[in-house]
């Protein structure tokens, strides 16, 4: 079956509602497009749990913050039904802007989901503020217009996983939401819509994000627990052109930071190489 662009909110519902009447579950993809394999990985997933897979591809503007790439972000929608194709999605709903926020000007008076202030100073919130916001917004909104059983999102951005879990288990909203691995280039660069802004040569530099994270796992495998030895093994293994935005380290289950790595925990990074912003974490177990 090949795959079928919806715009608007009222023929997408109409869609889905007849597949619910037969007894289909749909799985719900949220993207912003520019579509690459951590995307697609999601999309198959999606694909394998349920019988119908929506992504939607939206470039929320919300969720930008002033100075922010909202403008140049990449707009790639041919590009992007290829490959949701080619994972198995049915649908793919990408509404303009003025479809899903009638008016918008007046985003000041719209009615947004806000997560706790603890969990978002910390981390991208920390730098993004009201990132989280935006992303809840329009989050709940998707999930009202399609009403899925279950919701694919990626570890790459593992605040953002946390985030819509709890806002899921707050509110009740009906979808479980299905956490998948974060997936990378060969050389550990996680993949990002965003690596398509970088040279060759801030590619290189971009390497040693990963390379610090790894290193950081590979010690605390060996036994270092203080996330403080942890944090300098990180630094250590930074290109210097790079510019480290925050390294902490938080307790998988709850978000709170650890000095010790005695559970679960995500060691996360944000940092930008020639300006362009990069996201990438891993998971210390013990
Ligand atoms: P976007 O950055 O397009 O990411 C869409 C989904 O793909 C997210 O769940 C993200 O974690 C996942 N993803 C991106 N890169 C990945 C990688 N390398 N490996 C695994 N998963 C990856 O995240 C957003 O859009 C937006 O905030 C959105 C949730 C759509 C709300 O606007």
């Amino acid at each position: 079956m090949s795959v079928v662009v919806v715009n608007e909110i009222i023929a997408l519902r109409k869609i889905i509602k007849e597949y619910k009447m037969q007894g289909k579950t749909v799985a719900l993809v949220p993207t912003m497009g520019c579509l690459h394999d951590g995307h697609k990985s999601l999309m198959q997933k999606a694909h394998s749990i349920a019988d119908i897979t929506v992504a939607s591809v939206f470039v929320n503007p919300i969720q930008f913050c002033p100075g922010e790439d909202y403008d140049k972000y990449p707009r790639t929608l041919e590009a992007d039904k290829i490959v949701a194709e080619s994972a198995g999605v049915d649908i793919i709903f990408a509404p303009s802007v003025n479809e899903m926020y009638p008016g918008l000007e007046k985003f000041s008076d719209l009615t947004m989901v806000a997560p706790p202030y603890e969990l978002t100073d910390i981390m991208c919130g920390k730098s993004r503020v009201g990132h989280f916001d935006g992303v809840e917004t329009v989050v709940t909104k998707l999930f009202n217009i399609v009403q899925p059983d279950f919701a694919c999102f990626g570890m790459k951005d593992i605040q953002q996983l946390f985030l819509i879990k709890k806002m899921v288990k707050d509110l009740n909203i009906p979808v479980e939401i299905v956490p998948c691995p974060l997936v990378r280039e060969s050389g550990g660069l996680a993949l990002s819509s965003r690596n398509k802004y970088l040279t060759d040569e801030q590619r290189k530099i971009a390497l040693s994000l990963s390379k610090a994270l790894f290193a950081i796992r590979d010690l605390c495998n060996a036994g270092v627990r203080e996330t403080k030895k942890l944090f300098d093994t990180g630094l250590t293994n930074l290109d210097k052109n790079v510019e480290l935005e925050y390294l902490e380290f938080v307790n998988y289950d709850t978000f709170k930071p650890v000095d010790t790595v005695e559970q679960p925990t995500i060691c996360a990074l944000a940092a930008r190489v020639g300006g362009v912003r990069l996201i990438d974490n891993v998971v210390l177990e013990v």
